[in-house]
């Protein structure tokens, strides 16, 4: 099967590098490479090419970028992924495309969670966009599956869990304010392209959700990585409202897997292990990094 992954060089795209070219073949780009939002480019490159399966990656993900860039959070994330279904149409090719909890406004009450059928309502330009993204996707083909998942981190690019550790290690005596009030699974990027693979080889279409199992807060989070990767951190939780940011976050933004249990192809783990995991095999990585 051949394979274009674009947002190749993020962190979620160059996990799905390593997983699918394990026995696909694998072309990833970057945006240097394939600008999605370029028809012309998008059409040139997949006329050429005839993947079997478009993975789309890229996306414009700083969240509170979204608020004060609106038109090129919705070239990247409206028009890019409508270029490409469209092309994959064109070709035959199945379009895979990766979406978010943020298209939800998190009003329900914790531990109640989110399936594919619920209503969404985002409260961020950027949960707008990627929910936008999903529609043109779904009008441009029907060979489209669509997968939502949440909080990511991975050994490469720029996440949460690394801002956390940059923080500790530089001052382990600062306080580090962290939101306790905002409720999701944190995924491992690695996980979720081994869910990913197991879905293109089932050739299944439609909108899945797929997160890791289980919920925590960010400070939860935070907490438990520090402790894993034994580094002290002044670790103080608070409130939404003790930090305000320009985009507004759910409050509760947990996803259930519900369509993969169905299908008989959910192998997302519990984020727990997922996070053991991560951290013994990169503790030295991200040490390595933040120094
Ligand atoms: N990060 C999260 O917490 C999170 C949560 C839920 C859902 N998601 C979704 O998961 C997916 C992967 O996220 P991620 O964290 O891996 O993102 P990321 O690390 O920020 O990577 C984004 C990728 O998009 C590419 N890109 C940006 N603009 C482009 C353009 N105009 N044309 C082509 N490529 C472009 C970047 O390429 P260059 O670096 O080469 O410019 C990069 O490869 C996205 O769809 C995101 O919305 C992420």
């Amino acid at each position: 099967m051949k394979i274009l992954i674009t947002g190749g060089t993020g962190q979620l795209g160059r996990d799905c590098e390593k997983v699918l070219a394990r026995d696909q073949n694998v072309a990833a780009v970057g945006s240097s490479a394939l600008d999605i939002s370029d028809r012309k480019a998008v059409d040139a490159m997949i006329g050429n090419l005839k993947p079997d399966v478009i993975l789309n990656c890229a996306a414009f993900t700083r969240v509170d970028d979204c608020e004060t860039q609106k038109e090129l959070a919705w070239k990247i994330n409206v028009a890019g992924p409508e270029n490409l279904a469209t092309a994959a149409r064109a070709c035959g090719s199945r379009m895979v495309h990766i979406s978010t909890d943020y298209v939800f406004d998190g009003r329900k009450p914790v531990p109640e969670y989110y399936t594919e059928i619920d209503r969404t309502h985002p409260t961020s330009y950027y949960g707008f966009s990627k929910l936008e993204g999903e529609k043109a996707v779904a009008l441009a083909t029907d060979r489209y599956t669509i997968l939502r998942t949440a909080w990511l981190y991975g050994a490469f690019g720029r996440n949460f869990l690394k801002t956390m550790l940059r923080l500790a290690v530089g001052d382990p005596q600062r306080e580090i304010k962290v939101v306790h009030d905002q409720f999701g699974s944190p995924t491992w990027s690695y996980g979720l392209a081994k869910q990913i693979k197991r879905v293109i080889e089932a050739d299944v279409s439609g909108l899945f959700h797929a997160t890791s199992e289980g919920f925590c807060t960010w400070y939860d989070l935070a907490k438990m990585f520090l402790h894993e990767m034994k580094v002290p951190g002044a670790l103080v939780p608070c409130t939404t409202r003790d930090y305000p940011t320009p985009a507004k976050r759910p409050a509760n933004s947990i996803l259930e897997n519900r369509r993969l249990k169905e299908e008989g192809l959910h192998i997302m783990q519990d984020w727990r292990v997922d996070l053991i995991q991560f951290v013994r095999m990169f503790k030295n990585h991200l040490l390595y990094e933040v120094k």
